[in-house]
């Protein structure tokens, strides 16, 4: 029915008939009681106008029912939106942990995308249905959003951090991106297109792309080029942390503060290496910021996350 109306996008993802749903749901309660309110007003101004000049009315002494009548429904119908919001959300902001790593990156005004295989787009996104993806979001210069209105999924790429999205196609189609967030005066022309695929489409199409290795592959060779692999060596030998295993876990810091290496944080220790020394190592790191692109930042991450220890 949606795609016939041209209000409403088509619903091409796992969560958007739900978020429809929720979306209706709070419309309808909504229209309902605006709809019932001034209906009341009118007919209790009419009902109840004065007649005479000289008529007084009568004093209402309350009730007890009619007021928790009033307090229950609105708070039952409040907590049903509260709870069922939570929910989606929480389904929204939690990718599953077999999920497809693409990178995005926004940069006034296009948008770059990685794939796990190395390939590269500019403006579209090809990705296979049935299986969950992982975008992670990153942005050359200012606030933009990644936002896909056919799949109900819309996050904020923001300068000097990561961010993430997910999202699991289900029918092959082709779909709008937009930039939703005002970024400058080609603001309305950063768009472009997502292209759900069936998954032995999207495995022709990967391989018949152009690539120079994989996006661990390039992290790999910056490690080497960008000499991060002169001070975090694999023994203790280093000036640097040892890295195998850092992703994920929890990180000791020189100010007796702990925080969880995820990717904001190798982000950070590459970006502003002074920011949160990990205790017992000196703040002798240079910083990255201009020489490695925003881009090549997720390469190095992904790289970084697959550092395990030799058991
Ligand atoms: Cu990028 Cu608006």
């Amino acid at each position: 029915m949606q795609s016939t109306f041209p209000l409403f996008p088509q619903a091409a993802s796992s969560v958007a008939s739900e978020v429809d749903l929720l979306y209706f749901f709070i419309l309808a309660v909504s229209a309902f009681f605006a709809i019932l309110v001034s209906a009341l007003v009118v007919f209790f101004a009419v009902k109840y106008r004065r007649r005479h000049p000289d008529e007084v009315g009568h004093d209402i002494h309350g009730s007890i029912a009619l007021e928790l009548l009033w307090c229950v429904i609105p708070f039952v119908l409040a907590m049903v939106m509260f709870f069922w919001g939570a929910s989606l959300y929480f389904t929204l902001a939690r990718p599953p942990a077999d999920a497809m790593d693409i990178f995005v990156v926004g940069k006034q005004w296009m948008w770059k995308v990685q794939h796990p295989s190395g390939v590269r787009e500019i403006n579209e996104l090809h990705v296979p249905i049935g299986r969950p993806v992982r975008i992670t979001l990153g942005s050359e210069d200012v606030l933009h959003d990644y936002y896909i209105p056919a799949f109900r999924v819309k996050m904020d790429a923001v300068p000097g951090k990561l961010t993430t999205m997910w999202f699991t196609a289900t029918k092959v189609g082709t779909y709008h991106i937009f930039c939703a967030e005002y970024c400058g005066t080609q603001h309305s022309g950063m768009i472009g297109q997502v292209i759900a695929m069936e998954p032995q489409d999207y495995e022709a199409w990967i391989g018949g792309g152009r690539t120079t290795g994989t996006a661990v592959e390039n992290g790999e060779r910056l490690f080497t080029t960008m000499a991060c692999i002169t001070c975090h060596k694999t023994d203790t030998s280093g000036r640097g942390p040892i890295l195998s295993d850092v992703f994920g876990s929890t990180v000791d810091l020189q100010d007796g503060r702990q925080v969880v290496a995820d990717e904001n944080y190798l982000r950070e220790s590459i970006m502003n290496p002074q920011a949160k020394v990990v205790r017992e190592f000196q703040p002798i790191m240079p910083t990255f910021q201009g020489t490695l692109s925003e881009e090549n930042l997720l390469q190095l991450i992904a790289y970084i996350k697959t550092l395990k220890a030799p058991q």
